[in-house]
Order: structure tokens, then sequence, then C-alpha cells
């Protein structure tokens, strides 16, 4: 069977990526567009019913995500971040079924409080997305109709002290997202050799001051542990200027969360995954906010929706074997305008979207 490409994406993207709100104010389906909704999920409020559950997390490209991934009864969506349950909350809106996976315990306890109202449809499970197929193995599902990654962190986890992700309030340096790891961020710096660490900071945070930064730590450690966010932040300081308004430690920050939540090899181990999990005419939807995963859901995405390889030293093109994605769009989605000024978190997100082929 041949999945028709849907035509939303390409028609929807101006040249700049982004995607126009008028094309998502018609062909919602049967029930219409529900612009209330999206317009308060972008507001970041709370769930209108329960006044007292506190901002969490604001849902990126709520639009562009709907329009992704047509929630709709019947459809079986698996949110391997489910966070604040924003993005759930506007599938299951829709009618569709929701299995909602995060690793982090707070986000089920704040998402399934907030998700509760819609009974059955919504299933929340802790794990890592990288093993869907055995979380959704174990509530009975082999396949599902979508998939969406969020990437990254919440606000919750950013802005909440005592996770150890903020350089701005002082805090156990910690920055697991899953509290049961046995590695933190208190672990990398205080036991990591100096080149690993200039390694993921070069890599992971492409501080150019990456050698300054890990040998400030490695001086700083040798007189006393390195236990808070404002102790490393203030060692860091030390070795990287200020430019441009954005605060020295931001990168390295940046580097250690990635390297602690092992995040690029557990976004590559899902990629796969997701073509064991996702039906025929499944859509695939990802939300990246760093170059390095972007690059990396950019090139699987390639990599699977050529049909052909061609190669200098072959007489002619000769069949991918790995061909089973059709691409609605090559160029990735960035927000509105409109969404950055009322979200500047959305500011460097970039949406990528696959629809799976036959099996
Ligand atoms: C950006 S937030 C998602 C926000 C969500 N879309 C919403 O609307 O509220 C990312 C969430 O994904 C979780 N997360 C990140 N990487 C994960 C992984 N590999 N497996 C499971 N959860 C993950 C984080 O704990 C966090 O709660």
């Amino acid at each position: 069977m041949i999945i028709p490409i849907k035509p939303w994406l390409e028609r929807a993207s101006d040249a700049s990526g982004q995607v126009a709100d008028r094309v998502f104010s018609a062909g919602e389906g049967s029930e219409g567009f529900r612009g209330d909704s999206i317009q308060s999920g972008l507001r970041g409020k709370a769930h209108h019913e329960d006044k007292r559950m506190e901002f969490y997390h604001q849902p990126i490209m709520p639009r562009e995500i709907l329009a992704a991934l047509e929630p709709v009864k019947g459809k079986q969506i698996f949110d391997g971040t489910l966070g604040g349950g924003g993005h759930s909350e506007v599938f299951l809106e829709r009618g569709a079924h929701v299995v909602g996976c995060d690793q982090d315990a707070e986000a089920l306890e704040y998402a399934g409080r907030r998700l509760a109202q819609f009974g059955d449809c919504f299933l929340p499970v802790r794990g890592n997305f990288s093993d869907m197929d055995s979380l959704l193995r174990n509530v009975g599902i082999d396949r599902v109709d979508g998939i969406l990654m969020d990437l990254g962190v919440s606000s919750h986890q950013l802005d909440e002290p005592s996770r150890g992700f903020s350089f701005r309030d002082d805090g156990p340096l910690d920055m697991r997202m899953d509290d049961r790891a046995d590695f933190s961020a208190r672990d990398l710096v205080n036991d990591w050799d100096e080149a690993e660490m200039i390694r993921i900071f070069r890599d992971y945070g492409e501080e150019r001051r990456a050698v300054r930064a890990a040998k400030e730590i490695m001086k700083a450690r040798r007189q006393k542990a390195i236990d808070t966010t404002l102790q490393l932040a203030e060692i860091i300081e030390r070795a990287v200027p200020r430019v441009s308004g954005k605060h020295p430690a931001t990168r390295v920050f940046q580097a250690i969360r990635l390297a602690v939540n092992r995040e690029l090899e557990m976004l590559e181990a899902a990629l796969n995954k997701s073509l064991e999990v996702l039906s025929e005419g499944g859509v695939l939807a990802i939300i990246s906010f760093h170059s390095l995963e972007d690059r990396m859901v950019k090139r699987f995405m390639r990599r699977h929706s050529t049909p052909f390889i061609d190669r200098p030293e072959w007489p002619e093109p000769r069949e991918n074997l790995d061909y089973c994605l059709a691409l609605p769009s090559r160029r990735a989605i960035s927000p509105s305008d409109a969404e950055i000024e009322m979200n500047p978190r959305a500011r460097s997100a970039k949406l990528r979207v696959a629809v799976k082929l036959e099996d």
C-alpha cells in the first residue's frame, strides 16, 4: 500500500520553515478546530478544572503537532515525553487514546492528575522512551498510530532548584530526569577526568572555552567537592566570559545535562524503535532544541526516506533497504513569531515529521 504524503506540511511551511496559522483553521476533522484549548495551552495555564495546579510546562507548537499527528477517536498515540501533559491533553480532547511516558516521577504525578478526567483513554507509564517497544508491549499494545517526542527538559525541571538543573537558584548538583539513575551531575563533575569533561563541553555544549572550564573544575575540586549548582556556576564564570546576556555557565550546564541523562544515546535508540512500533501510515513527530539532536533526527529521517542510493562506484542506483518513511516536508518546522513572543523557550525548537510506509 502506498501512503499518500500528507499535503499539509508542504503547504504549511513557508520559506522560513514556519507554519502559517491559517492552514490549521480548516481541515481539523469533523469536530472542527478547537482553538480555545490550544490557546489555553499557549498561554501555559494549568488545567482549567484544577486552579490549584501550578504552571508546569507550556507545550511547544501545539497546532503544528496536532496537524502532524491528527489525533482522532480510535487513534493510539505514544507520547514519549509526557512532561506536564500539555500535548497529551490536546490529543485526548480530540478523542485519541494516549500512552504517556516519562522517566520523571514528578511529571507522571502532575500529568496523571491533570489528565485523570480522560479515564481509560489515558495510560501513564514510567520509563525511558528508548524502551518504547517493551513499555507498550507491557500494556498490551504492539503498534501505535503516532509517536511524539518533545525532547529535553520541562520548565518545571529547569525551574525547580531541588532538581539541580539551574544556575539561577542554588540546589544540589543533580540533573537526573530519572531519580532512580545512579549517576548525577555531582558524580560527573567530581569524578570524571579532565579529557572527558572537555569532550562533552565541546561536543554537547559547543563551548569554546571547554578546556579552561574543565581546568577550573579540576582546580576547584582539589580544594573541596563541588556539591551545588551555584558553586559550579561560579567556577565556570571564572573560565568563560559573559557574552550576549547569556549566563556563562549555560553551555557547560547543557553539556552536563545531556551527558548525565545520556540524551543522544536514548534518542538514537528511540528513533530505531519507532520504526518497529509505528503502524503503516503512523506518524513520527520530534521536537528538538539542540543542533546535535536535530541533526540526528534529520539524518535518520533522510536515511529512511530515500528509495534509492547512488554511489559513484556503482554502475546504477540501488534500492535502499532501509526505505520505510515518507517526509511530508524535508525542512524542519519552527514556531511562529507569535509563539516565540509568548513563550521565549520555544525559540530554538525544531519539529520534524515522518510518515511510516508499509512494512
Ligand atoms: C520538554 S518536556 C515535555 C513537555 C510536554 N510535551 C508537555 O506538553 O508538557 C520533556 C519531558 O520528557 C521527559 N524525558 C526526556 N527524555 C526522556 C526519555 N529519554 N524518556 C522518557 N522521558 C523523557 C522529561 O523528563 C520531561 O518531563
